[in-house]
């Protein structure tokens, strides 16, 4: 047996049941293939605020540190919680402690899911800058209340940061179809924008063997609607990822099949991988959340750590049971519930 430690935190809302149902199909496919993952659960989140003032210990990075990996759920509870507080007192620090530069997305419909487009047959790879650019923070308001009112925001764009994600992204490209959508906005900001073209090209020279396509990110946002049989791998800053992920999250049948990583491709640290949606008040509680979002960034994980069969035939267990709608959670048209359809999963491991 191969020994994983991980840190589960499922969070708030629907973050709890997903992680739970999730975990039913993991856990067998792990074993399957001879991995035991040493899990365990932290209850950070906003009822953990309430109670205590902070959404996790002083020293919770640090007890993250030792993980081989995180497994997170969903974070937020705004009827009681502000969202910045819950944000930026769990995930961002998680992120930015390890520095989880690559925030990675597939978009690619699982069989029987009928997204919104006519076209079916596209996979997409979106890799999104997860630590400055547009987000990084650098600004502040003066004159606040008067008409005089400023407010500025500087996107930092640092060589270092654009270099590793566009490696990150050719070599991921290298490993898949071969092509690489690198989306900027160089037309209209001339000094980030361009820089990021410059390096673009830079190692499009080193990597000969990759296909390498500038867009500017209007016309990519159209593309992957009109075209998304064209893109393969798609490496993006924090903001125009962040929107871009949304696009392919829509295409993709919706949140419920939104899988996400957050990695540090250099190791050392625990990478961190969790559902996009967020913890869904309207429907927690209800048995009604989808899984398989958190399921397939289960497989995300197992596939970091090392684990590709197991990674892949999880995968494949999901597919086995999308081709039957009726089976699936009601954002589905199914009528299953959240654990019941997890059990599902496992049953075809
Ligand atoms: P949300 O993603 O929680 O929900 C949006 C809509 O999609 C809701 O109608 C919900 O029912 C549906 N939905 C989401 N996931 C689903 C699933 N697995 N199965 C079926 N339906 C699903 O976004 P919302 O409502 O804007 O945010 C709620 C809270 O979650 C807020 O506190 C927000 O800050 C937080 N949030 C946390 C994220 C994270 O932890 N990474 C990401 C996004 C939001
Ligand atoms: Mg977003």
């Amino acid at each position: 047996m191969r020994n994983y430690t991980i840190a589960v935190i499922p969070g708030d809302g629907i973050g709890k049941e997903v992680v739970e149902g999730a975990l039913i199909p993991i856990r067998a496919v792990a074993s399957k293939h001879g991995a035991r993952l040493i899990e365990t659960t932290f209850d950070w989140s906003c009822e953990t605020y309430l109670r205590s003032g902070r959404m996790m210990p002083e020293d919770g990075i640090e007890t993250l540190r030792g993980f081989d990996a995180i497994l997170l759920g969903a974070v937020g509870w705004p009827k009681t919680v502000p969202d910045n507080i819950s944000l930026h007192g769990l995930l961002l620090p998680i992120r930015k402690q390890f520095d989880l530069y690559a925030n990675i997305r597939p978009h690619r419909l699982l069989p029987g899911i009928s997204g919104p487009l006519v076209k079916s047959n596209f996979d997409i790879l979106c890799i999104r800058e997860n630590t400055e650019g547009e987000y990084s923070g650098a600004g502040g308001r003066v004159h606040v209340g008067t008409p005089q009112e400023v407010a500025v925001e500087t996107a930092i764009f640092t060589r270092h940061s654009i270099e590793r994600i566009l490696r990150y992204g050719f070599e991921q490209a290298r490993r898949r179809r071969g092509k690489l959508a690198s989306t900027t906005k160089s037309n209209a900001q001339k000094f980030t924008m361009v820089l990021w073209d410059e390096i673009t090209e830079e190692l499009a020279a080193e990597y000969s063997d990759v296909e390498v396509t500038r867009y500017h990110i209007d016309a990519l946002s159209a593309r992957m609607i009109t075209h998304p049989e064209s893109l393969d791998v798609i490496v993006a800053s924090n903001l125009f990822g962040d929107i871009l992920t949304d696009i392919g999250a829509a295409i993709q049948g919706g949140l419920g099949f939104a899988a996400s990583a957050n990695i540090n491709p250099r190791g050392g640290v625990p990478s961190m991988f969790e559902p996009v949606h967020g913890s869904a008040p309207d429907i927690a509680g209800s048995g009604a959340a989808n899984p398989i979002a958190t399921i397939w960034s289960g497989s995300m994980m197992l596939e970091h750590l090392g684990e590709r069969e197991a990674a892949t035939e999880l995968v494949a267990a999901v597919s086995r049971v999308t081709t039957d709608t009726s089976l699936l959670t009601p954002d589905c048209g199914g009528t299953a519930k959240t654990l019941a359809l997890g059990q599902r999963i496992a049953d075809r491991i």
